[in-house]
Protein backbone atom coordinates (compact mmCIF):
# COMPACT_ATOMS: atom_id res chain seq x y z
CA UNK A 1 0.00 0.00 0.00
CA UNK A 2 0.94 3.89 -0.12
CA UNK A 3 4.35 4.69 1.80
CA UNK A 4 4.98 7.84 3.33
CA UNK A 5 8.88 9.36 3.74
CA UNK A 6 9.74 13.06 4.81
CA UNK A 7 12.55 14.80 6.14
CA UNK A 8 13.98 18.20 7.50
CA UNK A 9 17.22 18.63 8.82
CA UNK A 10 20.75 19.18 7.35
CA UNK A 11 21.50 16.81 4.52
CA UNK A 12 19.64 17.14 1.17
CA UNK A 13 16.10 16.38 1.53
CA UNK A 14 15.62 14.69 -2.83
CA UNK A 15 17.99 11.98 -2.03
CA UNK A 16 16.70 11.12 1.90
CA UNK A 17 13.45 10.83 0.34
CA UNK A 18 14.32 8.75 -2.60
CA UNK A 19 16.35 6.31 -0.42
CA UNK A 20 13.04 6.23 1.78
CA UNK A 21 11.09 6.06 -1.39
CA UNK A 22 13.12 2.44 -1.99
CA UNK A 23 13.12 1.34 1.20
CA UNK A 24 9.07 1.57 0.85
CA UNK A 25 8.69 0.11 -2.53
CA UNK A 26 8.42 -3.46 -0.65
CA UNK A 27 5.05 -2.73 -0.02
CA UNK A 28 3.43 -2.30 -3.64
CA UNK A 29 2.99 0.87 -5.35
CA UNK A 30 2.17 2.36 -8.85
CA UNK A 31 3.79 5.62 -8.59
CA UNK A 32 5.67 8.23 -6.82
CA UNK A 33 6.19 11.69 -6.21
CA UNK A 34 8.02 14.26 -3.93
CA UNK A 35 7.41 17.39 -2.67
CA UNK A 36 10.14 20.03 -1.47
CA UNK A 37 10.93 23.55 -0.59
CA UNK A 38 13.93 25.32 -2.55
CA UNK A 39 14.08 27.97 -0.18
CA UNK A 40 11.85 30.17 -2.69
CA UNK A 41 9.08 27.66 -3.40
CA UNK A 42 7.33 24.13 -3.05
CA UNK A 43 8.10 22.21 -5.86
CA UNK A 44 6.61 18.88 -6.85
CA UNK A 45 7.73 16.09 -9.13
CA UNK A 46 5.64 13.10 -9.48
CA UNK A 47 5.02 10.07 -12.00
CA UNK A 48 3.15 7.40 -12.64
CA UNK A 49 5.25 3.97 -12.48
CA UNK A 50 8.67 3.21 -10.66
CA UNK A 51 10.82 5.34 -8.32
CA UNK A 52 13.40 5.49 -11.22
CA UNK A 53 10.89 7.43 -13.45
CA UNK A 54 10.63 9.74 -11.29
CA UNK A 55 14.44 10.05 -10.55
CA UNK A 56 14.95 10.57 -13.81
CA UNK A 57 12.33 13.55 -13.72
CA UNK A 58 14.63 14.89 -10.68
CA UNK A 59 17.06 18.05 -12.19
CA UNK A 60 20.86 17.52 -10.99
CA UNK A 61 22.01 19.56 -7.74
CA UNK A 62 18.25 20.29 -6.52
CA UNK A 63 19.04 22.21 -2.79
CA UNK A 64 16.65 21.28 -0.59
CA UNK A 65 16.33 20.25 3.47
CA UNK A 66 12.77 20.19 3.58
CA UNK A 67 10.22 17.68 1.83
CA UNK A 68 7.78 15.28 1.61
CA UNK A 69 7.41 11.99 -0.46
CA UNK A 70 5.28 9.26 -1.58
CA UNK A 71 4.67 5.94 -2.90
CA UNK A 72 0.61 5.20 -4.34
CA UNK A 73 -1.10 2.55 -4.99
CA UNK A 74 -3.72 3.91 -6.56
CA UNK A 75 -7.33 3.28 -5.16
CA UNK A 76 -9.51 6.53 -6.06
CA UNK A 77 -8.85 7.01 -9.99
CA UNK A 78 -6.17 5.69 -12.41
CA UNK A 79 -2.35 4.92 -11.08
CA UNK A 80 -1.14 8.34 -13.78
CA UNK A 81 1.16 11.34 -13.08
CA UNK A 82 -1.79 13.30 -12.16
CA UNK A 83 -3.43 11.11 -9.69
CA UNK A 84 0.18 10.43 -8.05
CA UNK A 85 0.97 12.19 -4.67
CA UNK A 86 1.98 14.65 -3.64
CA UNK A 87 -1.46 17.22 -4.08
CA UNK A 88 -1.54 20.74 -3.73
CA UNK A 89 -3.90 23.25 -3.18
CA UNK A 90 -3.65 27.01 -2.07
CA UNK A 91 -1.17 26.93 0.33
CA UNK A 92 -0.56 23.44 1.19
CA UNK A 93 1.10 20.18 0.06
CA UNK A 94 0.30 16.95 1.26
CA UNK A 95 0.85 13.42 1.03
CA UNK A 96 -1.87 10.29 2.14
CA UNK A 97 -1.96 7.54 3.09
CA UNK A 98 -5.77 6.02 3.58
CA UNK A 99 -9.24 6.34 2.53
CA UNK A 100 -10.99 9.28 3.04
CA UNK A 101 -14.76 8.27 2.80
CA UNK A 102 -16.56 11.32 2.91
CA UNK A 103 -14.20 12.69 0.18
CA UNK A 104 -17.25 13.23 -2.13
CA UNK A 105 -19.13 15.50 -0.08
CA UNK A 106 -16.44 17.10 1.15
CA UNK A 107 -15.30 17.82 -2.55
CA UNK A 108 -19.24 19.24 -3.59
CA UNK A 109 -18.26 21.86 -0.57
CA UNK A 110 -15.41 23.63 -1.49
CA UNK A 111 -15.82 23.08 -5.27
CA UNK A 112 -18.77 25.64 -3.93
CA UNK A 113 -16.57 27.63 -1.89
CA UNK A 114 -14.53 27.87 -5.37
CA UNK A 115 -11.90 25.34 -5.46
CA UNK A 116 -10.69 23.32 -8.58
CA UNK A 117 -9.65 19.99 -8.28
CA UNK A 118 -7.55 18.22 -11.08
CA UNK A 119 -7.27 14.57 -9.86
CA UNK A 120 -9.70 11.77 -9.17
CA UNK A 121 -8.27 11.39 -5.93
CA UNK A 122 -9.87 11.36 -2.30
CA UNK A 123 -6.54 12.87 -1.42
CA UNK A 124 -6.65 16.02 -3.02
CA UNK A 125 -9.34 17.08 -0.90
CA UNK A 126 -7.33 16.95 2.37
CA UNK A 127 -4.98 19.82 0.55
CA UNK A 128 -7.47 22.10 -0.17
CA UNK A 129 -9.51 21.52 3.09
CA UNK A 130 -6.43 22.56 4.97
CA UNK A 131 -5.97 25.91 2.78
CA UNK A 132 -9.61 26.30 3.80
CA UNK A 133 -9.49 26.36 6.96
CA UNK A 134 -6.43 27.85 7.61
CA UNK A 135 -7.79 30.72 5.26
CA UNK A 136 -9.64 31.86 8.80
CA UNK A 137 -7.24 29.81 11.27
CA UNK A 138 -4.23 31.56 10.31
CA UNK A 139 -2.51 28.54 12.27
CA UNK A 140 -1.53 25.24 10.92
CA UNK A 141 -1.59 23.43 14.13
CA UNK A 142 -5.20 24.36 14.70
CA UNK A 143 -5.89 23.68 11.19
CA UNK A 144 -4.94 19.96 11.03
CA UNK A 145 -6.76 19.54 14.35
CA UNK A 146 -9.74 20.88 12.84
CA UNK A 147 -9.17 18.86 9.96
CA UNK A 148 -9.28 15.84 12.02
CA UNK A 149 -12.91 16.59 12.94
CA UNK A 150 -14.28 16.73 9.79
CA UNK A 151 -12.69 14.14 7.86
CA UNK A 152 -14.21 10.44 7.74
CA UNK A 153 -11.78 7.43 6.83
CA UNK A 154 -8.25 6.52 7.46
CA UNK A 155 -5.17 8.76 6.96
CA UNK A 156 -1.47 8.93 7.94
CA UNK A 157 -0.82 12.97 6.25
CA UNK A 158 2.60 14.56 5.86
CA UNK A 159 1.76 18.16 5.49
CA UNK A 160 4.05 21.15 4.06
CA UNK A 161 2.50 24.88 4.06
CA UNK A 162 3.97 27.54 2.33
CA UNK A 163 3.77 30.12 4.97
CA UNK A 164 5.85 27.92 7.22
CA UNK A 165 8.28 26.48 4.75
CA UNK A 166 10.61 25.10 7.18
CA UNK A 167 8.43 23.07 9.34
CA UNK A 168 7.26 19.52 8.53
CA UNK A 169 3.88 18.60 10.29
CA UNK A 170 1.68 15.06 10.16
CA UNK A 171 -0.76 13.56 11.53
CA UNK A 172 -2.31 10.41 11.52
CA UNK A 173 -5.74 7.92 12.23
CA UNK A 174 -5.97 4.20 11.87
CA UNK A 175 -2.87 4.24 9.59
CA UNK A 176 0.62 3.86 10.63
CA UNK A 177 2.93 6.73 11.16
CA UNK A 178 6.14 7.27 12.57
CA UNK A 179 9.17 9.74 13.31
CA UNK A 180 12.74 8.91 13.08
CA UNK A 181 14.82 10.50 14.90
CA UNK A 182 17.89 11.54 14.00
CA UNK A 183 20.95 14.18 15.01
CA UNK A 184 20.26 17.21 14.03
CA UNK A 185 17.78 15.74 11.43
CA UNK A 186 13.79 14.08 11.55
CA UNK A 187 11.94 12.46 9.53
CA UNK A 188 8.34 10.87 9.16
CA UNK A 189 7.28 7.37 7.49
CA UNK A 190 4.78 4.89 7.42
CA UNK A 191 7.39 2.45 8.43
CA UNK A 192 10.96 2.04 10.19
CA UNK A 193 12.86 0.92 7.11
CA UNK A 194 12.33 4.19 5.08
CA UNK A 195 14.37 5.65 7.69
CA UNK A 196 16.83 3.00 8.62
CA UNK A 197 19.70 4.16 6.30
CA UNK A 198 19.77 7.27 8.79
CA UNK A 199 18.06 5.89 12.09
CA UNK A 200 17.05 3.24 14.16
CA UNK A 201 15.43 5.58 16.55
CA UNK A 202 11.57 6.10 16.33
CA UNK A 203 8.38 7.52 17.68
CA UNK A 204 5.18 5.60 17.06
CA UNK A 205 2.12 8.36 16.40
CA UNK A 206 -1.05 7.48 17.77
CA UNK A 207 -4.06 8.08 16.00
CA UNK A 208 -4.94 12.04 16.16
CA UNK A 209 -1.56 13.47 17.29
CA UNK A 210 0.40 15.93 15.46
CA UNK A 211 3.72 15.93 14.72
CA UNK A 212 5.61 19.41 14.51
CA UNK A 213 9.15 19.06 13.05
CA UNK A 214 11.15 22.10 13.10
CA UNK A 215 14.74 21.93 14.20
CA UNK A 216 12.83 19.43 17.21
CA UNK A 217 10.48 16.73 17.12
CA UNK A 218 7.01 17.98 18.98
CA UNK A 219 4.51 16.32 19.42
CA UNK A 220 0.31 17.36 20.34
CA UNK A 221 -2.56 15.64 21.50
CA UNK A 222 -5.53 17.90 21.82
CA UNK A 223 -2.98 20.67 20.97
CA UNK A 224 -1.02 20.55 24.20
CA UNK A 225 2.46 18.75 23.84
CA UNK A 226 2.83 15.21 24.68
CA UNK A 227 5.82 13.23 25.76
CA UNK A 228 6.78 10.09 23.86
CA UNK A 229 8.81 6.83 24.14
CA UNK A 230 11.78 6.85 21.88
CA UNK A 231 12.25 3.33 20.69
CA UNK A 232 15.37 1.33 19.28
CA UNK A 233 14.79 -0.89 16.24
CA UNK A 234 16.17 -3.83 16.64
CA UNK A 235 17.96 -4.88 13.27
CA UNK A 236 19.90 -3.25 10.73
CA UNK A 237 19.67 -2.33 7.36
CA UNK A 238 21.01 -5.21 5.91
CA UNK A 239 17.72 -7.39 6.93
CA UNK A 240 16.43 -4.98 3.94
CA UNK A 241 19.06 -5.69 1.38
CA UNK A 242 19.05 -9.05 -0.44
CA UNK A 243 22.62 -9.93 0.56
CA UNK A 244 23.36 -12.22 -2.41
CA UNK A 245 19.98 -13.85 -3.04
CA UNK A 246 17.95 -13.01 -6.57
CA UNK A 247 15.08 -11.78 -4.42
CA UNK A 248 13.87 -10.80 -1.08
CA UNK A 249 11.12 -14.14 -1.02
CA UNK A 250 14.32 -16.53 -1.76
CA UNK A 251 16.39 -14.77 1.24
CA UNK A 252 13.02 -14.58 3.17
CA UNK A 253 13.01 -18.65 2.86
CA UNK A 254 16.57 -19.05 3.22
CA UNK A 255 15.50 -17.21 6.98
CA UNK A 256 12.97 -19.36 7.85
CA UNK A 257 15.28 -21.84 9.90
CA UNK A 258 16.32 -18.80 12.00
CA UNK A 259 13.28 -17.48 12.12
CA UNK A 260 11.70 -20.72 13.83
CA UNK A 261 14.54 -20.97 16.10
CA UNK A 262 13.64 -17.37 17.01
CA UNK A 263 10.47 -17.32 17.88
CA UNK A 264 9.92 -20.56 19.56
CA UNK A 265 13.51 -20.50 21.71
CA UNK A 266 11.56 -18.07 24.37
CA UNK A 267 8.72 -21.21 25.06
CA UNK A 268 11.24 -23.90 24.67
CA UNK A 269 14.78 -23.02 25.86
CA UNK A 270 13.80 -24.37 29.25
CA UNK A 271 12.09 -27.22 28.28
CA UNK A 272 8.44 -27.88 29.43
CA UNK A 273 9.13 -25.29 32.01
CA UNK A 274 9.55 -22.75 29.47
CA UNK A 275 6.34 -22.92 27.56
CA UNK A 276 4.39 -23.35 30.99
CA UNK A 277 5.69 -19.91 31.91
CA UNK A 278 5.88 -17.81 28.71
CA UNK A 279 3.18 -18.71 27.13
CA UNK A 280 0.03 -17.19 28.53
CA UNK A 281 -2.64 -19.81 29.80
CA UNK A 282 -5.50 -19.64 27.52
CA UNK A 283 -7.20 -23.13 29.11
CA UNK A 284 -9.97 -20.71 30.74
CA UNK A 285 -11.75 -20.19 26.92
CA UNK A 286 -14.01 -22.47 26.01
CA UNK A 287 -13.51 -21.30 22.78
CA UNK A 288 -10.76 -20.19 20.44
CA UNK A 289 -12.01 -17.90 17.52
CA UNK A 290 -9.35 -16.95 14.74
CA UNK A 291 -9.15 -13.60 12.77
CA UNK A 292 -6.94 -12.72 9.70
CA UNK A 293 -6.69 -11.91 6.24
CA UNK A 294 -4.83 -13.89 3.49
CA UNK A 295 -1.80 -16.46 4.35
CA UNK A 296 -2.75 -14.85 7.92
CA UNK A 297 -5.90 -16.42 7.73
CA UNK A 298 -3.99 -19.88 5.97
CA UNK A 299 -2.18 -19.89 9.38
CA UNK A 300 -5.61 -19.60 11.09
CA UNK A 301 -6.97 -22.64 9.50
CA UNK A 302 -3.87 -24.68 10.29
CA UNK A 303 -3.64 -23.56 13.73
CA UNK A 304 -7.13 -24.84 14.19
CA UNK A 305 -6.82 -28.56 13.24
CA UNK A 306 -3.93 -28.64 15.04
CA UNK A 307 -5.74 -27.00 18.26
CA UNK A 308 -8.61 -29.47 17.96
CA UNK A 309 -7.15 -32.62 17.43
CA UNK A 310 -4.78 -31.89 20.38
CA UNK A 311 -7.22 -30.07 22.94
CA UNK A 312 -11.04 -29.79 23.98
CA UNK A 313 -11.21 -26.56 22.95
CA UNK A 314 -12.94 -25.55 19.12
CA UNK A 315 -11.70 -23.17 17.00
CA UNK A 316 -13.85 -21.18 14.33
CA UNK A 317 -11.38 -19.39 11.38
CA UNK A 318 -12.72 -16.19 10.31
CA UNK A 319 -11.23 -14.20 7.19
CA UNK A 320 -11.18 -10.81 8.38
CA UNK A 321 -12.99 -8.69 6.12
CA UNK A 322 -15.97 -10.86 6.63
CA UNK A 323 -15.99 -11.26 10.45
CA UNK A 324 -15.88 -7.38 10.74
CA UNK A 325 -19.43 -7.30 9.43
CA UNK A 326 -20.91 -10.71 10.54
CA UNK A 327 -22.75 -10.92 13.90
CA UNK A 328 -20.78 -12.36 16.67
CA UNK A 329 -21.23 -15.25 18.76
CA UNK A 330 -18.26 -14.67 21.02
CA UNK A 331 -19.01 -14.64 24.89
CA UNK A 332 -16.39 -13.81 27.81
CA UNK A 333 -15.85 -17.39 27.49
CA UNK A 334 -13.90 -16.85 23.98
CA UNK A 335 -10.72 -16.34 22.93
CA UNK A 336 -10.06 -14.59 19.92
CA UNK A 337 -7.00 -14.32 18.09
CA UNK A 338 -5.66 -11.98 15.38
CA UNK A 339 -2.97 -13.04 13.26
CA UNK A 340 -0.96 -10.48 11.11
CA UNK A 341 2.69 -10.11 9.44
CA UNK A 342 2.02 -6.01 9.70
CA UNK A 343 -0.14 -5.48 12.77
CA UNK A 344 -1.93 -2.82 10.15
CA UNK A 345 -3.73 -4.78 8.34
CA UNK A 346 -7.39 -2.21 8.23
CA UNK A 347 -9.83 -5.37 8.30
CA UNK A 348 -7.75 -7.35 11.02
CA UNK A 349 -7.82 -4.11 13.04
CA UNK A 350 -11.20 -3.21 12.41
CA UNK A 351 -12.58 -6.95 13.35
CA UNK A 352 -10.04 -6.25 16.73
CA UNK A 353 -11.63 -3.17 17.65
CA UNK A 354 -15.11 -4.99 17.19
CA UNK A 355 -14.51 -7.43 19.70
CA UNK A 356 -13.54 -5.08 22.14
CA UNK A 357 -15.97 -3.06 22.50
CA UNK A 358 -18.14 -6.23 23.77
CA UNK A 359 -14.94 -6.75 26.13
CA UNK A 360 -13.71 -9.92 24.43
CA UNK A 361 -10.53 -10.74 25.48
CA UNK A 362 -7.60 -11.01 22.63
CA UNK A 363 -4.35 -11.74 21.37
CA UNK A 364 -2.77 -11.10 18.45
CA UNK A 365 0.00 -12.41 16.57
CA UNK A 366 1.91 -10.21 14.90
CA UNK A 367 5.39 -9.22 13.32
CA UNK A 368 5.72 -5.39 13.48
CA UNK A 369 6.81 -4.25 17.09
CA UNK A 370 4.78 -1.53 18.41
CA UNK A 371 2.26 -2.08 15.10
CA UNK A 372 -1.43 -0.95 15.92
CA UNK A 373 -3.13 -4.71 16.53
CA UNK A 374 0.31 -5.47 19.44
CA UNK A 375 -0.67 -2.23 20.54
CA UNK A 376 -4.68 -2.47 21.01
CA UNK A 377 -4.68 -6.38 21.79
CA UNK A 378 -4.93 -7.36 24.88
CA UNK A 379 -2.41 -10.16 25.23
CA UNK A 380 0.57 -9.93 22.41
CA UNK A 381 2.99 -12.37 21.08
CA UNK A 382 5.46 -11.47 18.56
CA UNK A 383 7.08 -14.02 16.09
CA UNK A 384 10.20 -13.09 15.52
CA UNK A 385 10.25 -13.25 11.65
CA UNK A 386 12.30 -9.30 10.69
CA UNK A 387 11.07 -7.04 8.68
CA UNK A 388 9.36 -9.26 5.16
CA UNK A 389 10.13 -7.12 2.28
CA UNK A 390 8.85 -9.63 -0.41
CA UNK A 391 5.05 -9.13 -0.73
CA UNK A 392 3.95 -12.85 -0.37
CA UNK A 393 4.83 -13.61 2.86
CA UNK A 394 6.84 -16.95 3.41
CA UNK A 395 8.58 -16.70 7.02
CA UNK A 396 6.28 -14.89 8.49
CA UNK A 397 3.19 -17.19 7.62
CA UNK A 398 5.82 -20.12 8.56
CA UNK A 399 6.56 -18.24 12.48
CA UNK A 400 2.30 -17.78 12.89
CA UNK A 401 2.31 -21.48 12.48
CA UNK A 402 5.13 -22.03 14.99
CA UNK A 403 3.21 -19.95 17.56
CA UNK A 404 -0.33 -21.58 17.23
CA UNK A 405 0.99 -24.70 17.16
CA UNK A 406 3.02 -23.80 20.56
CA UNK A 407 -0.76 -22.29 21.63
CA UNK A 408 -1.96 -25.90 20.86
CA UNK A 409 0.64 -27.80 22.58
CA UNK A 410 0.07 -25.60 26.02
CA UNK A 411 -3.36 -26.14 25.91
CA UNK A 412 -3.25 -29.83 25.42
CA UNK A 413 -0.59 -30.14 27.88
CA UNK A 414 -2.49 -28.16 30.04
CA UNK A 415 -5.95 -30.20 29.38
CA UNK A 416 -4.35 -33.65 29.94
CA UNK A 417 -4.43 -34.54 26.09
CA UNK A 418 -1.02 -34.39 25.71
CA UNK A 419 1.06 -36.37 28.62
CA UNK A 420 4.37 -34.68 29.95
CA UNK A 421 6.35 -37.31 28.05
CA UNK A 422 5.05 -36.27 24.68
CA UNK A 423 4.96 -33.22 25.50
CA UNK A 424 8.97 -33.29 25.83
CA UNK A 425 9.31 -35.41 22.57
CA UNK A 426 6.96 -32.41 20.60
CA UNK A 427 9.30 -29.86 22.20
CA UNK A 428 11.96 -32.02 21.59
CA UNK A 429 11.35 -31.97 17.73
CA UNK A 430 10.69 -28.17 17.68
CA UNK A 431 14.58 -27.72 18.23
CA UNK A 432 15.47 -30.07 15.40
CA UNK A 433 13.05 -28.08 13.28
CA UNK A 434 15.32 -25.19 12.18
CA UNK A 435 17.41 -28.46 11.01
CA UNK A 436 14.25 -29.95 9.54
CA UNK A 437 13.87 -26.89 7.35
CA UNK A 438 17.54 -26.19 6.27
CA UNK A 439 17.14 -29.72 4.84
CA UNK A 440 13.76 -29.18 2.86
CA UNK A 441 15.04 -25.61 1.27
CA UNK A 442 18.00 -27.58 -0.11
CA UNK A 443 16.23 -30.08 -2.33
CA UNK A 444 15.37 -28.98 -5.85
CA UNK A 445 12.20 -27.87 -7.04
CA UNK A 446 13.02 -26.20 -10.56
CA UNK A 447 12.06 -29.61 -12.15
CA UNK A 448 8.59 -29.44 -10.95
CA UNK A 449 8.56 -26.04 -12.03
CA UNK A 450 8.99 -26.59 -15.53
CA UNK A 451 6.01 -28.72 -14.93
CA UNK A 452 4.07 -25.69 -13.87
CA UNK A 453 4.93 -22.53 -16.02
CA UNK A 454 3.75 -23.42 -19.11
CA UNK A 455 0.21 -23.98 -17.72
CA UNK A 456 -1.89 -21.14 -16.69
CA UNK A 457 -4.56 -23.26 -14.23
CA UNK A 458 -3.24 -25.24 -11.31
CA UNK A 459 -5.61 -27.10 -8.44
CA UNK A 460 -4.15 -27.87 -5.00
CA UNK A 461 -6.18 -30.22 -3.41
CA UNK A 462 -5.91 -31.92 0.10
CA UNK A 463 -7.74 -33.01 3.23
CA UNK A 464 -8.04 -31.56 7.08
CA UNK A 465 -4.88 -29.65 7.82
CA UNK A 466 -3.31 -30.78 4.45
CA UNK A 467 -6.16 -28.66 2.78
CA UNK A 468 -5.32 -25.62 4.86
CA UNK A 469 -1.64 -25.77 3.82
CA UNK A 470 -3.08 -26.63 0.26
CA UNK A 471 -5.05 -23.26 0.53
CA UNK A 472 -1.61 -21.52 1.08
CA UNK A 473 0.29 -23.04 -1.55
CA UNK A 474 -2.47 -22.18 -4.18
CA UNK A 475 -2.22 -18.56 -2.98
CA UNK A 476 1.35 -18.66 -3.02
CA UNK A 477 1.41 -19.89 -6.57
CA UNK A 478 -1.30 -17.47 -8.03
CA UNK A 479 -0.06 -13.94 -6.20
CA UNK A 480 3.88 -14.60 -8.24
CA UNK A 481 3.26 -16.71 -10.98
CA UNK A 482 -0.35 -15.23 -12.47
CA UNK A 483 -1.39 -19.18 -12.69
CA UNK A 484 -4.71 -19.33 -11.92
CA UNK A 485 -5.05 -22.06 -8.87
CA UNK A 486 -7.91 -22.95 -7.29
CA UNK A 487 -7.51 -25.04 -4.36
CA UNK A 488 -10.03 -27.41 -3.12
CA UNK A 489 -10.82 -30.02 -0.38
CA UNK A 490 -9.45 -33.79 -1.99
CA UNK A 491 -13.05 -34.75 -2.15
CA UNK A 492 -14.55 -32.23 -3.09
CA UNK A 493 -12.79 -31.87 -6.04
CA UNK A 494 -15.85 -35.06 -7.63
CA UNK A 495 -18.66 -32.33 -7.17
CA UNK A 496 -17.98 -30.29 -10.18
CA UNK A 497 -14.34 -28.87 -10.59
CA UNK A 498 -13.10 -32.66 -12.26
CA UNK A 499 -15.15 -31.24 -15.04
CA UNK A 500 -12.19 -28.76 -15.54
CA UNK A 501 -9.36 -31.29 -15.57
CA UNK A 502 -7.89 -32.62 -18.57
CA UNK A 503 -4.87 -34.18 -19.95
CA UNK A 504 -1.95 -31.86 -18.41
CA UNK A 505 -3.79 -30.57 -15.69
CA UNK A 506 -1.60 -29.39 -12.82
CA UNK A 507 -2.56 -31.12 -9.54
CA UNK A 508 -0.15 -30.44 -6.86
CA UNK A 509 -1.24 -32.31 -3.71
CA UNK A 510 -0.55 -33.12 -0.14
CA UNK A 511 -0.68 -35.07 2.47
CA UNK A 512 0.96 -35.49 6.15
CA UNK A 513 -1.83 -36.64 7.75
CA UNK A 514 -1.56 -40.95 7.61
CA UNK A 515 -5.29 -40.46 8.68
CA UNK A 516 -6.96 -39.53 5.97
CA UNK A 517 -3.95 -40.33 3.24
CA UNK A 518 -5.82 -43.23 1.54
CA UNK A 519 -8.67 -40.91 1.10
CA UNK A 520 -6.91 -38.30 -0.65
CA UNK A 521 -4.50 -40.90 -2.35
CA UNK A 522 -7.84 -42.21 -3.99
CA UNK A 523 -8.53 -38.85 -4.99
CA UNK A 524 -5.25 -38.31 -6.78
CA UNK A 525 -6.15 -41.86 -8.78
CA UNK A 526 -9.44 -40.22 -9.75
CA UNK A 527 -7.44 -37.17 -11.47
CA UNK A 528 -4.23 -39.01 -12.59
CA UNK A 529 -7.07 -41.09 -14.41
CA UNK A 530 -8.01 -38.12 -16.70
CA UNK A 531 -4.56 -36.99 -17.41
CA UNK A 532 -3.84 -35.11 -15.08
CA UNK A 533 0.27 -34.17 -13.86
CA UNK A 534 0.88 -34.95 -10.15
CA UNK A 535 2.92 -33.22 -7.72
CA UNK A 536 2.74 -34.98 -4.64
CA UNK A 537 4.32 -33.23 -1.15
CA UNK A 538 4.08 -35.93 1.60
CA UNK A 539 6.03 -37.65 4.21
CA UNK A 540 8.26 -40.63 3.36
CA UNK A 541 5.66 -43.13 5.23
CA UNK A 542 2.95 -42.37 3.19
CA UNK A 543 4.99 -42.00 -0.22
CA UNK A 544 6.54 -45.71 0.46
CA UNK A 545 2.89 -47.20 -0.23
CA UNK A 546 2.43 -44.60 -3.29
CA UNK A 547 4.19 -43.83 -6.26
CA UNK A 548 1.80 -43.30 -8.94
CA UNK A 549 2.26 -39.67 -9.51
CA UNK A 550 4.74 -37.49 -11.68
CA UNK A 551 6.96 -35.23 -8.83
CA UNK A 552 7.52 -36.31 -5.56
CA UNK A 553 8.53 -34.22 -2.57
CA UNK A 554 9.37 -36.29 0.54
CA UNK A 555 9.51 -34.49 3.73
CA UNK A 556 10.42 -36.42 7.34
CA UNK A 557 7.30 -38.34 9.16
CA UNK A 558 7.76 -36.20 12.24
CA UNK A 559 4.62 -35.43 14.34
CA UNK A 560 1.93 -33.66 13.67
CA UNK A 561 3.19 -30.21 15.31
CA UNK A 562 6.14 -29.58 13.40
CA UNK A 563 4.73 -31.17 9.40
CA UNK A 564 2.85 -28.59 8.51
CA UNK A 565 5.41 -26.17 9.06
CA UNK A 566 8.13 -28.94 6.95
CA UNK A 567 5.47 -29.27 4.35
CA UNK A 568 4.40 -25.58 3.81
CA UNK A 569 8.59 -25.09 2.28
CA UNK A 570 8.47 -27.17 -0.66
CA UNK A 571 4.70 -25.09 -1.89
CA UNK A 572 7.07 -21.91 -1.43
CA UNK A 573 9.71 -22.71 -3.60
CA UNK A 574 7.87 -24.54 -6.31
CA UNK A 575 5.62 -21.07 -6.78
CA UNK A 576 8.67 -19.23 -6.39
CA UNK A 577 10.85 -21.59 -8.97
CA UNK A 578 7.64 -21.32 -11.27
CA UNK A 579 7.41 -17.29 -10.85
CA UNK A 580 11.03 -17.10 -11.91
CA UNK A 581 10.90 -19.18 -14.86
CA UNK A 582 7.68 -17.04 -16.30
CA UNK A 583 10.16 -14.11 -15.40
CA UNK A 584 7.40 -12.11 -13.11
CA UNK A 585 8.48 -9.74 -10.95
CA UNK A 586 8.19 -12.40 -7.67
CA UNK A 587 9.00 -9.76 -4.57
CA UNK A 588 6.61 -6.79 -5.93
CA UNK A 589 3.90 -8.81 -8.05
CA UNK A 590 1.03 -6.39 -10.07
CA UNK A 591 -1.74 -5.04 -7.90
CA UNK A 592 -0.56 -6.22 -4.28
CA UNK A 593 0.37 -4.27 -1.57
CA UNK A 594 2.20 -5.59 1.38
CA UNK A 595 0.25 -4.03 3.97
CA UNK A 596 -3.14 -3.53 3.15
CA UNK A 597 -4.47 -0.43 5.35
CA UNK A 598 -7.36 0.23 3.55
CA UNK A 599 -10.52 -1.76 3.73
C1 LIG B 1 0.09 -13.36 0.85
C2 LIG B 1 0.11 -12.27 1.80
C3 LIG B 1 -1.19 -11.70 2.22
C4 LIG B 1 -1.15 -11.32 3.71
C5 LIG B 1 -2.43 -10.57 4.09
C6 LIG B 1 -2.47 -10.20 5.55
O1 LIG B 1 1.38 -13.79 0.56
O2 LIG B 1 1.14 -11.82 2.22
O3 LIG B 1 -2.25 -12.55 1.95
O4 LIG B 1 -0.99 -12.49 4.46
O5 LIG B 1 -2.53 -9.39 3.32
O6 LIG B 1 -1.43 -9.34 5.89
P1 LIG B 1 -0.97 -9.18 7.39
O7 LIG B 1 -0.40 -10.49 7.82
O8 LIG B 1 0.03 -8.08 7.38
O9 LIG B 1 -2.20 -8.84 8.18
Amino acid sequence: MCGIIGYNGHKNSIKVLINGLKALEYRGYDSAGIAYYNGKRMEIIKTSGRIFNLEKKLKPNIQSNIGIGHTRWATHGKPNDINSHPHRMGKFTIVHNGIIENYEELKKGLIKKGYKFKTETDSEVIAALLDFIYSTEKDVLKTISLLEEKLIGAYALGILCDDEPNILYATRKDSPLIVGIGNKENFIASDVPAILKYTNQYIIIEDNEIVKIDDKVTVYKNLNETEKKVLTFEGNLEVAEKNGFDHFMLKEIHEEPSVIKNTTEPFLADGLESLIQNMPNFSQYKRIEIVGCGSAYHAGLVGKAIIEKYTNTPVAVYIASEFRYQKLFTDKETLVIFISQSGETADTLASLRKIKSQNIDSLAIVNVVGSSLAREAKNTIYIKAGPEISVATTKAYLAQVAVLSLIALNLGYKQKIISENKANDIIKSFIKLPTYIEDIIDKNYKQIAKTLYKKNICFYIGRGIDYALSMEGSLKLKEISYIVSMCYPAGELKHGTISLIDKGTNVISVITDKTIADKTLSNIKEVKSRGAVVTLVTTEEIANDFADVNHKVIIPKTNDFINPMIAAIPLQLISYETAKLRGCDIDKPKNLAKSVTVE
